[in-house]
Protein backbone atom coordinates (compact mmCIF):
# COMPACT_ATOMS: atom_id res chain seq x y z
CA UNK A 1 0.00 0.00 0.00
CA UNK A 2 2.82 2.26 1.33
CA UNK A 3 4.68 1.25 -2.11
CA UNK A 4 1.53 2.87 -4.23
CA UNK A 5 1.33 5.76 -2.58
CA UNK A 6 4.89 6.74 -3.26
CA UNK A 7 4.24 6.04 -6.89
CA UNK A 8 1.07 8.27 -7.05
CA UNK A 9 2.59 10.37 -5.50
CA UNK A 10 6.35 10.75 -8.07
CA UNK A 11 3.89 10.70 -11.13
CA UNK A 12 1.94 13.49 -9.75
CA UNK A 13 4.92 15.47 -9.45
CA UNK A 14 6.20 14.75 -12.13
CA UNK A 15 2.65 15.90 -14.23
CA UNK A 16 2.91 18.87 -12.50
CA UNK A 17 6.67 19.56 -13.53
CA UNK A 18 5.79 19.11 -17.05
CA UNK A 19 2.67 21.48 -16.79
CA UNK A 20 5.66 24.04 -15.58
CA UNK A 21 7.74 23.58 -18.59
CA UNK A 22 4.74 23.35 -20.62
CA UNK A 23 3.32 26.99 -18.99
CA UNK A 24 7.22 28.24 -19.39
CA UNK A 25 7.64 27.75 -22.53
CA UNK A 26 4.00 29.56 -23.43
CA UNK A 27 5.14 32.62 -21.55
CA UNK A 28 8.29 32.87 -22.88
CA UNK A 29 7.32 32.22 -26.97
CA UNK A 30 4.67 34.80 -25.74
CA UNK A 31 6.67 37.82 -24.60
CA UNK A 32 8.57 37.77 -27.35
CA UNK A 33 8.06 40.47 -29.85
CA UNK A 34 6.64 39.95 -33.17
CA UNK A 35 9.07 40.74 -35.79
CA UNK A 36 8.57 44.07 -38.06
CA UNK A 37 8.02 43.87 -41.86
CA UNK A 38 12.11 45.08 -42.00
CA UNK A 39 13.23 42.17 -39.66
CA UNK A 40 11.24 39.65 -41.69
CA UNK A 41 12.76 40.94 -45.27
CA UNK A 42 16.18 41.51 -46.31
CA UNK A 43 16.47 45.42 -46.07
CA UNK A 44 15.87 46.39 -49.90
CA UNK A 45 19.12 48.29 -51.59
CA UNK A 46 18.34 52.42 -52.74
CA UNK A 47 18.17 52.28 -56.39
CA UNK A 48 19.83 55.30 -57.59
CA UNK A 49 19.55 56.18 -61.32
CA UNK A 50 22.04 58.44 -62.60
CA UNK A 51 22.48 60.09 -66.45
CA UNK A 52 26.15 61.22 -66.92
CA UNK A 53 26.65 63.43 -69.83
CA UNK A 54 29.74 61.31 -71.23
CA UNK A 55 33.35 61.93 -71.04
CA UNK A 56 34.36 64.52 -72.80
CA UNK A 57 37.48 65.45 -69.85
CA UNK A 58 39.37 63.96 -67.41
CA UNK A 59 37.69 65.76 -64.76
CA UNK A 60 34.32 64.00 -66.24
CA UNK A 61 36.11 60.66 -65.83
CA UNK A 62 36.76 61.26 -62.45
CA UNK A 63 33.58 62.63 -61.84
CA UNK A 64 31.53 59.74 -62.71
CA UNK A 65 34.18 57.46 -61.11
CA UNK A 66 33.74 59.27 -57.69
CA UNK A 67 30.00 58.75 -58.02
CA UNK A 68 30.22 54.81 -58.68
CA UNK A 69 32.71 54.18 -56.04
CA UNK A 70 30.24 56.22 -53.44
CA UNK A 71 27.76 54.31 -54.67
CA UNK A 72 29.09 51.28 -54.04
CA UNK A 73 30.58 52.26 -50.43
CA UNK A 74 26.88 52.68 -49.51
CA UNK A 75 25.72 50.00 -50.48
CA UNK A 76 23.61 51.75 -53.35
CA UNK A 77 22.45 50.43 -56.44
CA UNK A 78 23.33 52.76 -59.36
CA UNK A 79 22.38 53.62 -62.83
CA UNK A 80 24.25 54.94 -65.01
CA UNK A 81 23.49 56.11 -68.02
CA UNK A 82 25.47 57.71 -70.88
CA UNK A 83 24.22 60.21 -72.48
CA UNK A 84 27.02 60.76 -74.90
CA UNK A 85 27.09 64.67 -74.69
CA UNK A 86 23.11 64.58 -76.31
CA UNK A 87 20.33 66.34 -73.94
CA UNK A 88 17.78 63.79 -75.79
CA UNK A 89 19.66 61.01 -74.71
CA UNK A 90 19.50 62.38 -71.11
CA UNK A 91 15.75 62.62 -71.21
CA UNK A 92 15.39 59.34 -72.47
CA UNK A 93 17.46 58.15 -69.69
CA UNK A 94 15.61 60.13 -67.21
CA UNK A 95 12.22 59.01 -68.35
CA UNK A 96 13.28 54.85 -68.41
CA UNK A 97 14.45 55.97 -64.38
CA UNK A 98 11.10 57.15 -64.01
CA UNK A 99 9.19 53.46 -65.96
CA UNK A 100 12.19 51.56 -63.41
CA UNK A 101 10.58 53.28 -60.73
CA UNK A 102 14.26 53.96 -58.82
CA UNK A 103 13.82 55.62 -55.70
CA UNK A 104 16.32 58.64 -56.57
CA UNK A 105 17.15 60.33 -59.36
CA UNK A 106 20.48 62.38 -60.19
CA UNK A 107 21.68 64.22 -63.30
CA UNK A 108 24.49 66.44 -64.93
CA UNK A 109 22.42 68.86 -67.15
CA UNK A 110 24.72 68.96 -70.10
CA UNK A 111 22.54 72.40 -71.27
CA UNK A 112 20.48 74.78 -68.54
CA UNK A 113 17.27 74.78 -70.40
CA UNK A 114 14.68 72.08 -71.84
CA UNK A 115 13.84 70.35 -68.03
CA UNK A 116 10.89 71.35 -67.17
CA UNK A 117 8.50 68.54 -68.61
CA UNK A 118 11.05 65.60 -68.04
CA UNK A 119 10.90 66.89 -64.10
CA UNK A 120 7.29 67.36 -63.93
CA UNK A 121 6.85 63.66 -64.78
CA UNK A 122 9.45 62.33 -62.40
CA UNK A 123 7.37 64.35 -59.85
CA UNK A 124 4.58 63.45 -60.31
CA UNK A 125 6.15 59.64 -60.15
CA UNK A 126 6.77 60.90 -56.89
CA UNK A 127 10.70 59.95 -57.67
CA UNK A 128 12.83 62.97 -56.11
CA UNK A 129 16.16 64.56 -58.22
CA UNK A 130 18.86 65.74 -57.80
CA UNK A 131 20.99 68.07 -60.03
CA UNK A 132 24.36 67.44 -60.20
CA UNK A 133 27.63 69.65 -61.37
CA UNK A 134 25.94 72.15 -63.52
CA UNK A 135 22.83 73.78 -62.63
CA UNK A 136 19.49 74.43 -64.50
CA UNK A 137 16.66 76.78 -65.60
CA UNK A 138 13.52 75.40 -64.05
CA UNK A 139 10.94 76.11 -61.21
CA UNK A 140 12.78 75.01 -57.95
CA UNK A 141 9.57 73.07 -56.89
CA UNK A 142 10.55 70.30 -59.48
CA UNK A 143 13.60 69.28 -57.98
CA UNK A 144 14.95 68.12 -54.30
CA UNK A 145 18.24 70.50 -55.00
CA UNK A 146 21.45 71.07 -56.66
CA UNK A 147 25.18 69.25 -55.71
CA UNK A 148 28.08 70.61 -57.24
CA UNK A 149 30.46 73.42 -58.35
CA UNK A 150 30.33 77.24 -57.55
CA UNK A 151 30.61 78.33 -61.26
CA UNK A 152 30.64 82.18 -60.90
CA UNK A 153 33.23 82.06 -58.09
CA UNK A 154 35.42 79.95 -60.12
CA UNK A 155 35.28 83.12 -62.80
CA UNK A 156 36.07 85.84 -59.78
CA UNK A 157 39.09 83.75 -59.30
CA UNK A 158 40.51 83.51 -62.20
CA UNK A 159 39.68 86.96 -62.98
CA UNK A 160 40.94 87.89 -59.54
CA UNK A 161 44.27 86.20 -60.19
CA UNK A 162 44.67 87.87 -63.09
CA UNK A 163 43.68 91.12 -61.57
CA UNK A 164 46.39 91.20 -59.28
CA UNK A 165 48.51 89.83 -61.92
CA UNK A 166 48.43 92.99 -63.85
CA UNK A 167 47.92 95.11 -61.08
CA UNK A 168 51.25 97.70 -61.95
CA UNK A 169 50.37 97.33 -65.97
CA UNK A 170 48.94 100.48 -67.37
CA UNK A 171 48.13 99.47 -71.26
CA UNK A 172 45.54 97.40 -72.17
CA UNK A 173 45.45 93.96 -70.92
CA UNK A 174 44.12 91.46 -74.25
CA UNK A 175 42.22 88.12 -73.13
CA UNK A 176 41.75 85.12 -75.50
CA UNK A 177 38.76 83.15 -73.89
CA UNK A 178 38.13 79.52 -74.88
CA UNK A 179 34.93 78.71 -73.48
CA UNK A 180 32.96 75.41 -72.87
CA UNK A 181 29.62 73.85 -74.32
CA UNK A 182 27.31 76.37 -75.18
CA UNK A 183 24.25 77.08 -73.31
CA UNK A 184 25.57 75.06 -70.21
CA UNK A 185 25.37 77.19 -66.99
CA UNK A 186 28.66 76.41 -65.69
CA UNK A 187 29.94 77.86 -69.03
CA UNK A 188 27.61 81.09 -68.33
CA UNK A 189 28.73 81.03 -64.78
CA UNK A 190 32.48 81.22 -65.29
CA UNK A 191 32.30 83.51 -68.18
CA UNK A 192 29.72 86.06 -65.95
CA UNK A 193 32.04 85.79 -62.63
CA UNK A 194 35.10 86.38 -65.01
CA UNK A 195 33.65 89.44 -66.24
CA UNK A 196 32.38 90.40 -63.02
CA UNK A 197 35.80 91.28 -61.64
CA UNK A 198 37.53 92.06 -65.24
CA UNK A 199 34.52 94.95 -65.79
CA UNK A 200 35.95 96.75 -62.96
CA UNK A 201 39.17 97.99 -65.03
CA UNK A 202 38.58 99.33 -68.48
CA UNK A 203 42.53 98.18 -69.52
CA UNK A 204 40.81 94.17 -69.48
CA UNK A 205 39.66 93.76 -73.08
CA UNK A 206 38.23 90.05 -74.19
CA UNK A 207 39.32 90.14 -77.64
CA UNK A 208 37.70 86.93 -78.42
CA UNK A 209 35.46 84.08 -77.31
CA UNK A 210 35.83 80.83 -79.23
CA UNK A 211 34.03 77.60 -78.00
CA UNK A 212 36.23 74.47 -77.47
CA UNK A 213 33.53 71.91 -76.19
CA UNK A 214 35.22 71.00 -73.22
CA UNK A 215 37.80 69.19 -75.55
CA UNK A 216 41.55 68.63 -75.54
CA UNK A 217 40.97 68.00 -79.45
CA UNK A 218 39.72 71.31 -79.76
CA UNK A 219 41.65 73.37 -77.53
CA UNK A 220 44.78 72.14 -80.23
CA UNK A 221 42.58 72.94 -83.00
CA UNK A 222 41.90 76.37 -81.64
CA UNK A 223 45.98 76.87 -81.11
CA UNK A 224 46.54 75.70 -84.50
CA UNK A 225 44.69 78.09 -86.31
CA UNK A 226 45.72 80.45 -84.43
CA UNK A 227 49.52 79.95 -84.59
CA UNK A 228 48.62 79.46 -88.93
CA UNK A 229 47.08 83.05 -88.42
CA UNK A 230 49.85 84.15 -86.92
CA UNK A 231 52.29 82.95 -89.52
CA UNK A 232 50.25 84.54 -92.18
CA UNK A 233 50.07 87.80 -90.00
CA UNK A 234 53.47 88.04 -88.71
CA UNK A 235 55.64 86.08 -90.44
CA UNK A 236 56.79 84.16 -86.98
CA UNK A 237 55.58 81.56 -84.46
CA UNK A 238 58.10 81.80 -82.25
CA UNK A 239 56.88 83.48 -78.95
CA UNK A 240 53.65 85.69 -79.21
CA UNK A 241 50.52 84.93 -79.73
CA UNK A 242 47.94 87.39 -82.37
CA UNK A 243 43.97 86.96 -82.92
CA UNK A 244 43.46 89.27 -85.67
CA UNK A 245 46.91 90.90 -85.92
CA UNK A 246 46.24 91.64 -82.34
CA UNK A 247 48.65 90.52 -79.34
CA UNK A 248 47.28 88.24 -77.10
CA UNK A 249 48.44 89.13 -73.91
CA UNK A 250 46.16 86.47 -71.32
CA UNK A 251 44.97 82.64 -72.51
CA UNK A 252 41.12 82.16 -70.39
CA UNK A 253 40.17 78.35 -70.80
CA UNK A 254 37.20 76.99 -69.02
CA UNK A 255 38.40 73.85 -68.90
CA UNK A 256 42.03 71.70 -68.23
CA UNK A 257 41.08 69.46 -71.10
CA UNK A 258 41.15 73.03 -74.09
CA UNK A 259 44.02 74.51 -72.03
CA UNK A 260 46.06 71.42 -71.97
CA UNK A 261 45.31 70.69 -76.05
CA UNK A 262 46.44 74.26 -76.30
CA UNK A 263 49.48 73.72 -75.02
CA UNK A 264 49.83 70.02 -76.72
CA UNK A 265 49.75 72.64 -79.97
CA UNK A 266 52.18 75.18 -79.08
CA UNK A 267 54.78 72.31 -77.72
CA UNK A 268 54.70 70.61 -81.71
CA UNK A 269 55.21 73.97 -83.23
CA UNK A 270 57.69 74.58 -80.93
CA UNK A 271 56.20 77.95 -79.64
CA UNK A 272 57.12 79.00 -76.44
CA UNK A 273 54.20 82.07 -75.96
CA UNK A 274 56.60 82.86 -72.87
CA UNK A 275 54.96 86.15 -72.65
CA UNK A 276 51.53 84.86 -72.64
CA UNK A 277 49.32 84.37 -69.32
CA UNK A 278 48.12 80.95 -69.35
CA UNK A 279 44.98 80.28 -66.39
CA UNK A 280 42.77 77.36 -66.30
CA UNK A 281 39.74 76.04 -64.23
CA UNK A 282 39.50 72.07 -63.07
CA UNK A 283 42.67 71.39 -61.48
CA UNK A 284 43.83 67.86 -62.93
CA UNK A 285 47.10 66.52 -62.15
CA UNK A 286 48.35 67.19 -65.69
CA UNK A 287 47.51 70.91 -65.44
CA UNK A 288 49.00 71.05 -62.00
CA UNK A 289 52.52 69.57 -63.30
CA UNK A 290 51.89 72.14 -66.30
CA UNK A 291 51.91 74.98 -63.69
CA UNK A 292 55.16 74.10 -62.03
CA UNK A 293 57.11 73.50 -64.83
CA UNK A 294 56.27 77.36 -65.60
CA UNK A 295 53.60 76.57 -68.68
CA UNK A 296 50.77 77.75 -66.97
CA UNK A 297 50.40 80.66 -64.63
CA UNK A 298 47.40 79.82 -62.61
CA UNK A 299 44.68 76.76 -62.39
CA UNK A 300 41.21 76.97 -60.28
CA UNK A 301 40.25 74.19 -58.85
CA UNK A 302 36.71 72.75 -59.92
CA UNK A 303 36.36 69.54 -57.89
CA UNK A 304 34.85 66.30 -59.64
CA UNK A 305 34.90 64.21 -56.32
CA UNK A 306 30.91 64.69 -56.02
CA UNK A 307 30.35 61.01 -55.19
CA UNK A 308 30.08 60.68 -51.17
CA UNK A 309 28.08 63.94 -50.79
CA UNK A 310 25.91 62.72 -53.24
CA UNK A 311 25.11 59.68 -51.56
CA UNK A 312 24.12 61.39 -48.02
CA UNK A 313 21.62 63.16 -49.90
CA UNK A 314 20.18 60.13 -52.07
CA UNK A 315 20.33 58.16 -48.09
CA UNK A 316 18.84 62.13 -46.74
CA UNK A 317 16.22 62.07 -49.05
CA UNK A 318 15.12 58.14 -48.94
CA UNK A 319 14.87 58.31 -44.93
CA UNK A 320 12.35 61.09 -46.03
CA UNK A 321 14.69 63.99 -44.41
CA UNK A 322 15.17 67.23 -46.62
CA UNK A 323 18.42 68.02 -47.71
CA UNK A 324 19.59 71.85 -48.75
CA UNK A 325 18.65 73.12 -51.63
CA UNK A 326 22.32 74.40 -52.74
CA UNK A 327 25.45 72.34 -51.93
CA UNK A 328 28.62 73.39 -53.42
CA UNK A 329 31.84 72.02 -53.05
CA UNK A 330 34.80 72.53 -51.36
CA UNK A 331 37.44 74.43 -54.07
CA UNK A 332 40.61 76.26 -53.94
CA UNK A 333 42.94 77.65 -56.42
CA UNK A 334 46.40 76.77 -57.56
CA UNK A 335 49.26 79.52 -58.36
CA UNK A 336 52.58 80.12 -60.04
CA UNK A 337 53.61 81.55 -56.81
CA UNK A 338 52.72 78.66 -54.84
CA UNK A 339 54.89 76.43 -52.45
CA UNK A 340 54.87 73.16 -54.90
CA UNK A 341 55.89 71.02 -52.09
CA UNK A 342 52.63 71.14 -50.68
CA UNK A 343 50.71 70.14 -53.41
CA UNK A 344 49.04 66.38 -52.49
CA UNK A 345 48.85 64.20 -56.14
CA UNK A 346 45.20 65.27 -57.56
CA UNK A 347 43.98 61.37 -58.29
CA UNK A 348 42.70 62.65 -61.49
O1 LIG B 1 30.82 70.97 -65.63
C1 LIG B 1 32.13 70.89 -65.21
C2 LIG B 1 33.06 71.01 -66.38
O2 LIG B 1 32.75 70.00 -67.32
C3 LIG B 1 34.52 70.81 -66.07
O3 LIG B 1 35.20 72.00 -65.83
C4 LIG B 1 34.98 70.24 -67.36
O4 LIG B 1 36.28 69.75 -67.36
C5 LIG B 1 33.91 69.29 -67.62
O5 LIG B 1 33.95 68.65 -68.81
Amino acid sequence: MKEKAKKIRFLSILILLAAVIVLLVFVITKSKKPLTLAEEEPTKKLILGFSQIGSESAWRTRNTQSIFDAAAENDIQIIIHDAQQKQENQLKAIRSFIVYQVDVIAFVPIVEDGWENVLTEAKEAGIPVIVVDRQINADPSLYAGFLGENGVEEGRRAARFLQNKCRDKTDTVTIFEISGTENSSIVKDRARGFREIIDTDPKFQIIHTENGDFLRSRGKEICDVLLANNVRENGNTTNTLYYNGQKIDVVFSHNDSMTLGFLDSLESHKVTAKGTIFISIDAEQESIDALKSGKLNCVVECNPNLGPTLMELVKQIAEGKPIPFMTFNEETVFTENDDFSLYEPRGY
